[in-house]
This record gives C-alpha cells, sequence and structure tokens, in this order.
C-alpha cells in the first residue's frame, strides 16, 4: 500500500499569541473569500482561547477546520488557568497542538507532559497535533535523530490505535521564526526517521507536517518530499493570501 496517496496534505496555521477580535475577523473573513484555490488539502488554524469562539463562528460550514494551541492533562478541577480538553470539545474544536517547542522551551514542558496532554486530548475527543524538533546546538552535535526519537517515544508508547488519530509535526526550534528553513531534504531526512518510527508502530498512515519559516515561496518544494504531509505555519499564517498560497502549494 502506497500510504502517502492515502495521506491528505494539511495546513495549520498557528496564529500563536497574535491577533485582535478586528483583526483575527479581517483574517478570517480574507481565508474564507479565498478557499477557492484551494483543492485536496486540509486546512486549519490554532487561536489562542478567548478567541476560539469567534474562529469558530467564521469558520462553521467553510470546511476550514480549527483548534487550540495548548491544553490541560486534566480533566476539570482545581488548575487555576488551565484549559480542558473537554472545555475546547464543548465547543466543536477539532485540533490541538502539544508540545509546540515554545511550550516546551519557555512553559518547561516534558516529553512526559506532552504524552500525557496527547492522551487527555485523544481521550477527550480532540486530535492532537504534536510538535518535535530539535534546537541548533543539537542539530550541530549531530544529535537529531536521538532528540526527536526521546521526545516521541512516549507519545508512541500510548500505542498505535492512539497514534493513528494524531498528527506529527517536525519543527526544528532553529527554524521557527527565524526565516530559516530546512532544506526540503534534511526536513525529508528526519521525516523518513518519523515515517520509519510510525511504520514500525504499525500506523504509516499518519499525517507528518513539517513546520518553521515555510513560505508560499518554499512550500511546495518541502511538499514535493515524499514523506512531508503538510506544514504547520506561524507567521505566514497571518497574512491570508500567504496562507491561502501555502495551502493552494
Ligand atoms: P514560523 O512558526 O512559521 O513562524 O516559523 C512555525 C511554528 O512555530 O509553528
Amino acid at each position: 500500500m502506497n500510504t502517502a496517496l492515502i495521506r491528505k496534505r494539511l495546513v495549520i496555521g498557528n496564529w500563536k499569541m497574535h491577533g485582535t477580535q478586528v483583526s483575527n475577523a479581517m483574517l478570517l473573513t480574507g481565508l474564507c473569500a479565498g478557499m477557492a484555490v484551494v483543492h485536496d488539502c486540509d486546512m486549519a488554524v490554532c487561536a489562542p482561547f478567548p478567541y476560539l469562539g469567534q474562529v469558530a463562528a467564521a469558520l462553521h460550514g467553510t470546511g476550514i477546520s480549527w483548534g487550540a494551541q495548548d491544553v490541560s492533562k486534566h480533566e476539570q478541577g482545581a488548575y487555576t488557568g488551565e484549559v480542558a480538553p473537554a472545555m475546547l470539545v464543548d465547543f466543536g474544536c477539532k485540533w490541538v497542538l502539544v508540545g509546540h517547542s515554545e511550550r516546551r522551551a519557555l512553559h518547561g514542558e516534558t516529553d512526559g507532559l506532552v504524552a500525557e496532554k496527547a492522551s487527555a486530548a485523544l481521550k477527550a475527543g480532540l486530535a492532537p497535533v504534536v510538535c518535535v524538533g530539535e534546537t541548533q546546538a543539537q542539530q550541530q552535535a549531530g544529535q537529531t535523530h536521538e532528540v526527536i526519537a526521546r521526545q516521541l517515544a512516549p507519545v508512541l508508547a500510548l500505542g498505535a490505535e492512539s497514534v493513528a488519530k494524531m498528527v506529527l509535526a517536525y519543527e526544528p526550534v532553529w527554524a521557527i521564526g527565524t526565516g530559516l528553513t530546512a532544506t526540503p531534504q534534511q526536513a525529508q531526512d528526519v521525516h523518513a526517521f518519523i515515517r520509519a518510527q510510525l511504520t514500525e508502530l504499525g500506523v504509516p498512515q499518519v499525517r507528518v507536517l513539517y513546520g518553521g519559516s515555510v513560505k508560499a515561496s518554499n512550500a511546495l518544494s518541502l511538499f514535493a518530499m515524499s514523506d512531508i504531509d503538510g506544514a504547520l505555519v506561524g507567521g505566514a499564517s497571518l497574512v491570508p493570501e500567504e496562507f491561502l498560497r501555502i495551502a493552494a502549494a
């Protein structure tokens, strides 16, 4: 079975901590208006928590799905400031980013916690987008595969049935928001490594997105790689024309 044929492309925008009600409305209107250029590609945006209701209302019935950027590992309780998976599901959320490198680096999220969050998200019916990626120092020390394997291990340990419902995203930390992008071949090399682990688990069909300074100008060459199934897009997802051109690539 050629799983590349059944892995529909997926492009997810990660708005990070950007936006206002007014700027979001313009961005969402632009996305909906330009959707016709996008074919055979699933599209989604991951917005800050307070704007999820706005995003849900604007994208209802458009075919663009949406998600959150983080989620608690807890179901409910005395966890001030946290957002439970069931709360996201309560108003129709589909995706949630888990283990983004900014959460790992700035909020101390460990590989174990990332797996716990992914598991909690799945249990509530969300589709986790689990992010992995090495730092520049790790890359230069030749540790990329080792780091990715370590980050993935507790996630893959959740089992084939769980992993089958996830999306993975390879985002080299040195390429995020820096304008540096992995070359298509560099990215493909890591994606093939991840694919091999998914294949070993029996879930080669799981989509693996690339992230890190993806733009309309480099999307096509990245998407030409056999194990790159789409993109997780930060900065460029805030400009509707740019994001649409990536999804159309
Ligand atoms: P970037 O961010 O596209 O701005 O590099 C990607 C991400 O952090 O998901």
